[in-house]
């Protein structure tokens, strides 16, 4: 296992092929940098590896953060028409984002003036997110490198909301089967008693197994929406996915 510092020094090696973006959410726009091509951004990333014999990387490195998906067009848009600027209930708000990416909802809820966290595993996430930030005068946004499997290990600017989040938020995080059970664990103890938990998804395999665990393990109830967002892929015949939006309380 490669550490962090050796992966942030590798992914500062790499130049990757950017682009501006104005992102509808609910009600407001995001300006976004992001990356161009998720594809081209792989292969590349790949290449890069087998040029320093260290294709086993890939998978630490994959730069799934980098783009927009489906499901935080969804929560950014929960998150947009849940939090109305200015009043006072918004501004004490502390929400916690896992596996935030680009953090397209982080960012609505820290406009509106809410306490938010985003967090996310990748080295690069981090860079983006400075720029995202500024751009979007979300200034109240705090970013913390974390891997939620690493539970009980939680990084000290974590500490101070850890159990006192009102909202504890993450979209499209489920594509792998060891991610799940410690994500619906770490998701529990983030939130406070009377607080909430919404997880948005396209409908993964891994989402029964995130379910389970907070609803049979952690004591949660669940509500269950489907909303109609926009389809990633121009050239997709439907132009439109599906994403589930998952709410728990206890
Ligand atoms: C498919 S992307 C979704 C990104 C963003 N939430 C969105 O919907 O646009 C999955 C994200 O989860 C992050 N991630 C995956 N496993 C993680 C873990 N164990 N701890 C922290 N972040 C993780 C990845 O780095 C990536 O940013």
């Amino acid at each position: 296992m490669v550490g962090p510092t050796d992966l942030r020094e590798l992914t500062q090696k790499l130049s990757l092929d950017l682009v501006e973006i104005e992102e509808p959410a609910g009600n407001s726009r995001l300006s976004l940098t992001t990356l161009r091509d998720l594809d081209a951004t792989i292969d590349q990333i790949f290449e890069e590896l087998t040029r320093l014999q260290k294709p086993e990387l890939l998978d630490q490195l994959c730069p799934y953060f980098g783009v927009i998906w489906p499901s935080a067009r969804a929560l950014a848009e929960v998150v947009d028409h849940a939090l109305i600027p200015g009043l006072q209930q918004t501004v004490g708000t502390q929400i916690i984002e896992l596996g935030c990416g680009l953090a397209m909802p982080s960012l609505v809820a820290a406009r509106k003036g809410a306490q938010v966290y985003a967090t996310d595993f990748h080295p690069q996430v981090e860079r983006f997110l400075k720029i995202n930030r500024e751009k979007n005068r979300a200034d109240s946004l705090k970013y913390v490198e974390w891997d939620w499997r690493t539970l009980p290990e939680l990084p000290s600017t974590l500490q101070s909301a850890w159990g006192k989040a009102d909202w504890v938020i993450a979209s499209d995080v489920l594509y792998d089967r060891d991610l799940p059970v410690p994500l619906a664990r770490a998701m529990a103890q983030a939130v406070t008693t009377k607080g909430r938990i919404t997880l948005t998804d396209p409908g993964r395999p891994y989402l029964q197994l995130f379910c389970d665990e907070l609803t049979k393990n952690e004591g949660f109830r669940m509500t269950t929406k489907v909303m109609r967002v926009k389809h990633p892929r121009k050239d997709h015949p439907e132009h439109t996915q599906d994403i589930f939006v998952l709410d728990f309380r206890r």
